[in-house]
């Protein structure tokens, strides 16, 4: 679906600057900017508090966070969405509603090592990230292996990523994938919303899209162990 720039986009994303942790990427070269550029951040800084910190990986317009950020606010959460077009929505909806504990990424999840410190997030959320075809886009998947070391090296050893999708190939080959690269799963299910795990669950833009055309939601959770 083609999506027309916001009006005013930067003056807007000017007025949510306080938001903002970065934005772009430091030089044009992703792979060149994920090793050598660091800035960064102090999270006693960014929040006043030493709170555990959660991040979202492609928040698009920002309605799980802004509700998970409301419904817990004793964690800490980093929303990361690559489009500035996108994410606007989202910083616009935590400035509206007051919500003290959100921060944003605009910037390719590529580059989060040059922001968030190593060992220092305890929860990944990966919500409908684009399942894109395994045939030529496979290293681009959210849980490709290079992302998993993004991961991580960002999470504490028995941080976890929660991820939900629609679509049952990227959920099989994510499984796949967490299992050989040193993550234990758990809560696996295949319809969400008839499961048992369904409780707290948070229901995104995505997945409720899915879900009112009468599709199963998947998901899990991929616990990482600190051992390869
Ligand atoms: C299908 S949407 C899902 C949005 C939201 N999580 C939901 O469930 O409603 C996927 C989002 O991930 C973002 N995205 C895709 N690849 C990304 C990357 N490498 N880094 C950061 N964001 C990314 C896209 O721009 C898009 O907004």
């Amino acid at each position: 679906m083609r999506m027309h720039k916001k009006r005013n986009l930067e003056p807007r994303m000017q007025a949510c600057a306080d938001l903002l942790i970065a934005r772009g990427k430091p030089c044009p070269n992703v792979k060149e900017a994920a090793e050598t550029f660091r800035a960064l951040v102090d999270y006693s800084d960014l929040f006043g508090n030493g709170n555990p910190v959660h991040l979202e990986v492609g928040c698009g317009n920002g309605g799980f966070v802004a509700e998970m950020a409301k419904r817990h606010p004793e964690i800490n959460f980093i929303a990361v969405e690559v489009c500035s077009n996108v994410i606007l929505t989202a910083m616009e909806r935590i400035k509206e509603e007051r919500i003290p504990n959100v921060r944003f990424l605009n910037t390719p999840a590529e580059i989060l090592c040059c922001y968030l410190p190593e060992g220092s997030v305890e929860r990944i959320y990966l919500n409908f990230s684009t399942p894109l075809p395994q045939q030529g886009y496979v290293k681009q998947r959210l849980t490709s292996p290079r992302f998993l070391a993004i991961y991580k090296a960002l999470l504490k050893k028995g941080g976890d990523i929660r991820q939900k999708t629609d679509s049952e190939a990227f959920f099989e080959y994510s499984l796949q994938q967490f299992a050989e690269n040193g993550f234990v799963c758990s809560e696996i299910t295949r319809d969400l919303h008839a499961s048992e795990y369904v409780a707290d669950n948070v229901v995104t833009e995505y997945e409720k899209h899915f879900s009112d055309q009468g599709l199963p939601i998947y998901a899990a959770v991929a616990t990482w162990t600190g051992e390869e």
